[in-house]
């Protein structure tokens, strides 16, 4: 099969077209003919040797896919109701960016009605991220307030809309003003250019002073400080990328007054057990939502993998997002 390979760490055109043997399904897992694969940032940062592969995820970059079930772990597809043919989209550790791709069954899902390949292999990894983050960690509840840094990155899309559908108000940090126009047109209720504004400003004059009850944070460093002066009382802060850097000095003083949560996550080495119990979640709470419309994929752009050549379309890919001119998904065909 084809497959893209990081052939040493840096720029784009590390990434290349190479040869490798079909992957072999083990016990609990089943294989994919892909279709799509999901592009997101964990990809650009393994691509220039910032985030190692956890032990035993496939080298291969790529983090989630949607394709048709090729074969598997007969027993386990059965029990989790899975034939072969059927169009699933899956979460995986890594080996996305591939014409075939096996997947534990448990981080499989139907793709939803009415959804194509694309929008499919767009899903997994913001979502699955969003939901551990916002409304397990977070326990973001109908009728609080969220604010989410990067309100037009994949998973600030995904988060705006999940957020708007469970009945939350939603602010969202955005760098340039178009960026801005793109939160509020996913239904974001307050959209604050973080380059012209203060957001912790910003945030105390949209909400009167009383503070937002949930943060999804992809900056950190000195952000925090910031959010912690911005959240409300018995808020919770949820850190999910250190992209301002891994130090902060905040006011201590302020988490207990507020009695404030501060916590955070990484999704891709989690348990099999842990991603399948979202996956459960999502499947009840949020495709019914995809497939109703409410939420919709944000497709930026589509490049093909391979596109015929050794230099692929992984490249341009990788360069788009890097751009940072992107609202929303990347996404690579096969
Ligand atoms: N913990 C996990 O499990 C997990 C899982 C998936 C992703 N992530 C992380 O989540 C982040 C988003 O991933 P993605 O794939 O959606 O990436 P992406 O589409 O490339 O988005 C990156 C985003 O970061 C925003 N940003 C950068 N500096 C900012 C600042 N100072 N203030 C506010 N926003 C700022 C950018 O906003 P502008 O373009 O408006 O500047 C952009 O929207 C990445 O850092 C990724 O590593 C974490």
């Amino acid at each position: 099969m084809n497959a893209i390979e990081i052939t040493a760490f840096g720029a784009p055109d590390v990434l290349r077209v190479a040869q490798r043997p079909v992957p072999v399904p083990g016990p609990g897992e089943l294989l994919i003919r892909v279709v799509a694969s999901g592009v997101n940032r964990p990809d650009v940062l393994q691509r220039t040797g910032n985030y190692p592969v956890p032990a035993g995820a496939s080298d291969i970059p790529g983090l989630e896919v949607a394709g048709v079930v090729e074969g598997g772990d007969a027993l386990a597809m059965a029990q989790a109701g899975f034939q072969v043919g059927d169009r699933v989209c899956a979460l995986v550790a890594g080996g996305g960016y591939a014409q075939m791709c096996v997947a534990p069954v448990a981080q499989c899902l139907p793709i939803p009605a009415g959804l194509s390949d694309v929008e499919a292999a767009s899903l997994p990894e913001t979502f699955f991220t969003v939901w551990s983050n916002v409304f397990d960690r977070g326990c973001l509840q109908k009728g609080e307030t969220l604010l989410v840094q990067g309100g037009t990155s994949g998973i600030g899309v995904t988060a705006i809309q999940m957020a708007k559908a469970m009945g939350a108000t939603v602010l969202a940090t955005a760098g340039s003003d178009e960026k801005c126009a793109a939160c509020l047109a996913l239904g974001a209720d307050h959209a604050i250019n973080y380059n012209s504004r203060d957001f912790a400003e910003a945030v105390q004059n949209i909400t009167g002073g009383a503070g937002v009850d949930v943060i999804l944070d992809m900056v950190a460093g000195g952000y925090v400080a910031r959010e912690v002066q911005c959240l409300a009382e018995d808020g919770r802060l949820v850190i999910i990328a250190v992209q301002g850097g891994v130090k902060s000095e905040i006011n201590a003083g302020l988490v207990l007054r507020k009695r404030l949560t501060i916590t955070g996550s990484t999704l891709r080495a989690r348990s099999v057990a842990f991603k399948g119990a979202i996956a459960q979640a999502l499947k009840l709470h949020v495709w019914p939502l995809l497939e109703n419309r409410s939420i919709k994929p944000v497709i930026h752009g589509v490049f093909a993998a391979d596109g015929g050549q050794e230099s692929s379309g992984a490249a341009q890919a990788h360069a788009l997002m890097e751009s940072g001119r992107h609202v929303g998904k990347i996404v690579l065909t096969w």
